[in-house]
Order: structure tokens, then C-alpha cells, then sequence
């Protein structure tokens, strides 16, 4: 049986209308048809309230568990983020503060550790999202997140997604280019070592 890579993906933004879930499912359909399986999640539909060490203490919110298994059963991350006053959204912080939180005798960042991860930004702003996506770099990193050199940034981007696709070629190549190189990777990484035991 083919041992495709698994990737999950998601967007720092939940909105509609978001450019940044736009520029999401476009890059899924390249990742897709570079070969690999996609697992969609919204981060809106998880229970995840603002993390507090409090509510910690007395309950685990089960957006966190499903989260920490999710990333336990994909090999990789495909992230697109908005930049917010120059940094990570809520959205997303928020999401990975939790699943990155002991809850069940593993090491916190254990769901995280050794996953090939791409990320991309779309931005309504001149600088496409840069400033975010590098500190979405630290903390991925941090965590143990092998990135691959590829990101994507967009400037304006409400004048690239004007309808659900990219417009110019240039940006299309741009993603399709990150979207190989994630799942050329992840497929080095997988030989001679099958998805389900990783
Ligand atoms: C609280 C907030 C802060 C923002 N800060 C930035 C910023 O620092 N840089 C930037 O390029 N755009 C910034 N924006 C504008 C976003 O680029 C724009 O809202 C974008 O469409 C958000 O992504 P989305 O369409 O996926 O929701 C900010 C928006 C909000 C709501």
C-alpha cells in the first residue's frame, strides 16, 4: 500500500472571507496533488477557550486532547496565519499554547516534536505577513518543528484573492513550489520508515 504523507492543516484565521483560509485551501489542493493526504481543522470548531493555568488545573478542554491527537497522527503542519500588530493571532497562539501542554504523561511538545512544517501568511499590508510569520517561526521551532526553508508571504492580499484563487502565476508557482518542497521532504523523511509508525 502507498505510504503517503499525512499533513495537517490549518488557517490563523477563522473568519469568512479570511484571505489566509483562501490561500490555505489553495495550497492544500498543490499539496494534494504532490501527493499527500490532507487533514483539514478549523481551530474555531475546537473548544479551546483563552488559556488560562487555572483552568488547566481543573479541566483540559477537549479541543486540546483532539489537537495533541491530531498532530500525533500527521508527519507534517501546512499553516497559514494572518499577522496581527506584527506577530501570531490569537487564533492560533492559542491553539498551539494548549496542544503544547502536558495533559497525558507525555512531554508537552512531544505531539509536536520532529513534524516537517510549512507556513505562509496573507496580509491585507505591504509586507505580506513577515513579521508574523517569523515569530510563528521561533515558537514552531521552539517546539521542536523542522521547517522547510519555502514561506509564502502575500501583500495586498485582497488583490490576489479577488475571487477563491490567486490571480497571477507568480503566486500560484510560489505556493505550488512550498507545497513540493513539503511533501519532497516529508517523502525523504518517510522512506524505509512507514506513516502509521511515525
Ligand atoms: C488586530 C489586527 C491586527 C492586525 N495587524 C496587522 C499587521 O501587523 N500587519 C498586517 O499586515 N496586517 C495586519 N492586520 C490586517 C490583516 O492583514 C487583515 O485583517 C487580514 O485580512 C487578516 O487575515 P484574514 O483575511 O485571513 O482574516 C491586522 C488585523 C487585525 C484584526
Amino acid at each position: 500500500m502507498p505510504n503517503y504523507p499525512k499533513i495537517l492543516a490549518f488557517a490563523g484565521s477563522a473568519r469568512e472571507g479570511s484571505l489566509n483560509q483562501k490561500l490555505l485551501s489553495f495550497s492544500i489542493g498543490k499539496v494534494r496533488q504532490h501527493g499527500a493526504d490532507v487533514t483539514v481543522v478549523d481551530l474555531r470548531a475546537l473548544e479551546l477557550p483563552i488559556f488560562d493555568e487555572d483552568l488547566e488545573a481543573h479541566r483540559v478542554p477537549q479541543g486540546a486532547i483532539e489537537l495533541r491527537e491530531l498532530l500525533r497522527s500527521h508527519q507534517g503542519v501546512l499553516i497559514a496565519t494572518p499577522e496581527y500588530n506584527g506577530s501570531v493571532p490569537p487564533l492560533l497562539k492559542n491553539a498551539i499554547d494548549w496542544s503544547s501542554r502536558q495533559v497525558d504523561g507525555a512531554l508537552g511538545s512531544e505531539p509536536w516534536t520532529g513534524k516537517i512544517g510549512a507556513v505562509m501568511s496573507a496580509s491585507q499590508g505591504p509586507f505580506g505577513g513577515v513579521r508574523g510569520i517569523s515569530h510563528l517561526r521561533d515558537i514552531l521551532t521552539k517546539l521542536g518543528v523542522m521547517l522547510t526553508p519555502n514561506e509564502v508571504t502575500l501583500p495586498f492580499a485582497q488583490r490576489a484573492f479577488a475571487g477563491e484563487l490567486p490571480h497571477d502565476e507568480f503566486t500560484r508557482q510560489l505556493i505550488s513550489t512550498q507545497a513540493h518542497q513539503l511533501v519532497s521532504v516529508l517523502n525523504k523523511l518517510l522512506q524505509g520508515s512507514p506513516a502509521e509508525k511515525r
